[in-house]
């Protein structure tokens, strides 16, 4: 995890590095830190525990202007150390080198009793120390030449980097390299970048260069050199950003949360341009192979973490229920230690809004290399990203950046990438009617308005919210692909307001969670009009027959009757079909949780302990 922004530049570069930090706190946010090299060739550094405010603050109190034009800056996620400011970035050694860096260093215990040995002192519990120490001996080797330091430093280290460094040797030079953890340039007029993710330098710039594995780049104001892992001279192409910079900032919401669930009907609108006619899915859309590829499988196998998990969960009931196709879902992390059986002629579909999540990413790599040959697709909402470089096909969810680190419209979007996915598979194999596909569509078209018209039961939310506040546990009940969408309600309420939350198959009620219902626990149902409804009525019934006060999100067909106080019932939509019922039922659930973390006070977009972009493990 962790943010990583740096530049060398004519200007003054503090404002920009504090901007970039701002704009990557979503990777980590419990300390931040920047170091510059000063007029008088010297490094200085401010960090700070805490926001990059804080950081800010401090950098306004100093005793002379903070400023410089070659710099690096750093907001941690912390891996190896409390979140402190002794383990804040950068970390320098002797005065002379300082380096940011994303990821871990997996060898850095065996590297720190060596540097010991060799008289070097620690001042931090981080895992990124030992690398400020080995530029530094690596710089006296070469005679203080920055980038042959850093090419011999990257030798001694396992694990995950993206590095930043800058050295007195060479007060002009910022040295960048990446291996298993993002770092783009951003290419000025002039001067260059580097950051963890475009969005960092949309201010100053949308011209891009992506590094590949183990590049390695040599930036000056005015000139800029790439190496690739064996140290040859390459050249990266420079690609010109879509995204605007105002596309990442608030603008009238109070939160990126709220703005984001807002979004949710243009960011549906983008996800299907281009990809459906007014009758059926474009298969081309997955691909080129698409075609070729889906004519051959005969199983899906989704591998996904968090909210993507969720969504994942919500597509086996479509490929199982409407194509008859055997699909499995599970989360990376265990997915890729398990040793898996997966059989022949599968699709390994991954699922990801950074394209970066560790444990996906590993899951991809371990079953490429178990079962070569498997095709691969991803779902992702970032261009450029590992996930999107190492799979066989890519479909992009166009959300557009995602920046509060609850997902809501990156999850949206993977459900409708999931059910082009499975439209298109259908079409393919033809286990689909024509028929059937374009219902499929039209019903796809309308989601926007039905997401529009879900938003506008906000205030009602915001009411029933009220009552929430003071609660420390609750339970989310749904029934088919209503249950994963329960798990997401339940995952998104503890996300940001910190009250635990469980959800369950209404059926399992009765086998454990009914011992819980009291009058201290809200019960949260979705109940759409479908072949389970009556079912899931008499479940109800169960709760309400306990005392247990209920919350229920309905259609238009669904006739969920309120009698007491006790029971609120939200008309939260019209009748929706098979695909938009849980696209749609979720959106009440996101402004629910959402409305219950500002009366709580919690930091909604930057929630206590998480991240938005886990890339270790
Ligand atoms: C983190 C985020 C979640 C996200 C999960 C998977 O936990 O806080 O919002 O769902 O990672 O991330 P991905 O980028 O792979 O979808």
């Amino acid at each position: 995890m962790c943010g990583i922004v740096g530049g060398v530049t004519e200007r003054n570069l503090t404002p920009i590095l504090l901007e970039g930090l701002r704009r990557l706190e979503y990777r980590g946010y419990d300390s931040s830190g920047i170091a510059l090299i000063s007029s008088e060739g010297a490094i200085e550094r401010v960090r700070s525990l805490g926001k990059i405010r804080q950081l800010n603050d401090k950098i306004e109190r100093t005793e002379h202007p903070f400023q410089g034009q070659i710099g690096i800056a750093h907001t941690r996620w912390a891996t190896h150390g409390v979140p402190a400011e002794q383990n804040a970035h950068p970390h320098i050694c002797n005065n002379r080198v300082a380096v940011v860096h994303n990821g871990i260093i997996e060898n850095f215990a065996d590297l720190k009793e060596k540097q010991i040995e060799q008289g070097y002192r620690f001042t931090s519990e981080t895992d990124t120390e030992v690398v400020a120490h080995c530029l530094d001996s690596e710089l006296d080797n070469a005679n203080g030449d920055l980038l042959k330091a850093v090419q011999a430093t990257v030798e001694h280290l396992d694990g995950a980097y993206a590095l930043g460094v800058i050295a007195i040797d060479q007060p002009d030079l910022l040295v960048a390299t990446r291996c298993g953890s993002p770092l783009v340039i951003g290419v000025g007029i002039g001067e260059y970048f580097i950051a963890s993710d475009v969005s960092a330098l949309l201010p100053v710039t949308q011209q891009f260069i992506f590094l590949d594995e183990g590049d390695v780049a040599s930036i000056r104001r005015d000139q800029l050199q790439i190496f690739d892992k064996d140290g040859e001279p390459v050249e990266r192409s420079i690609v010109t950003s879509s995204l605007s910079s105002h596309s990442v900032e608030l603008g009238e919401h109070r939160h990126y949360m709220h703005k984001e669930i807002f979004e949710q009907p243009q960011a549906v609108i983008d996800t299907l341009q281009g990809r459906i006619t007014d009758s059926s899915v474009l298969v081309s859309a997955f691909g080129h192979r698409a075609e070729s590829i889906f004519a051959e499988i005969e199983n899906i196998q989704i591998i996904a973490c968090g909210t993507s998990y969720h969504a994942g969960m919500v597509a086996r009931y479509w490929f199982e229920d409407i194509l008859g196709l055997p699909c499995s879902v599970e989360v990376a992390s265990e997915f890729r230690y398990r040793h898996p059986v997966i059989r022949n002629k599968t699709l390994l579909v991954t699922i990801s809004q950074s394209g970066e999540t560790a444990d996906t990413l590993a899951a991809l790599r371990e079953a490429k290399q178990q079962f070569p040959g498997i095709a691969s697709l991803t779902i992702c909402n970032a261009p450029e990203s590992s996930l999107t470089r190492e799979s066989n096909l890519v479909f992009l969810t166009h959300a557009g950046p995602e920046i509060g680190v609850a997902s809501t419209k990156a999850f949206t979007t993977q459900l409708v990438a999931l059910a082009l996915l499975m439209t298109a598979i259908g079409q393919v194999q033809k286990r689909l009617t024509e028929q059937r596909e374009k219902t499929i569509v039209h019903g796809l078209q309308k989601l926007p308005t039905l997401i529009q018209n879900a938003l506008k039961h906000e205030e009602t939310i915001k009411q029933i919210a009220l009552s929430f506040a003071d609660k420390t546990s609750a339970l989310f009940l749904g029934r088919g692909t209503m249950f994963p969408i329960a798990m997401e309600g339940a995952l998104k309420l503890k996300e940001i307001s910190y009250i635990h939350a469980e959800a369950y198959p209404a059926g399992e009620l009765k086998h454990g969670p009914l011992a819980l219902i009291d009058e201290q626990i809200p019960v949260v149902a979705i109940a759409p009009k479908d072949e389970l409804l009556e079912k899931l009525k008499s479940n109800l019934q169960e709760v309400k027959a306990r005392g247990g006060q209920m919350i229920v999100f309905e259609d238009e067909g669904s006739c969920v009757s309120s009698d007491n106080d006790n029971f609120h019932v939200v008309k939260a939509t019209t009748n929706v079909g098979r695909i938009t019922a849980p696209i749609t039922f979720n959106i009440p659930l996101q402004l629910l949780s959402y409305h219950v973390a500002l009366i709580k006070g919690t930091d909604v977009d930057q929630p206590r302990n998480l991240a938005k972009s886990v890339t270790v493990e």
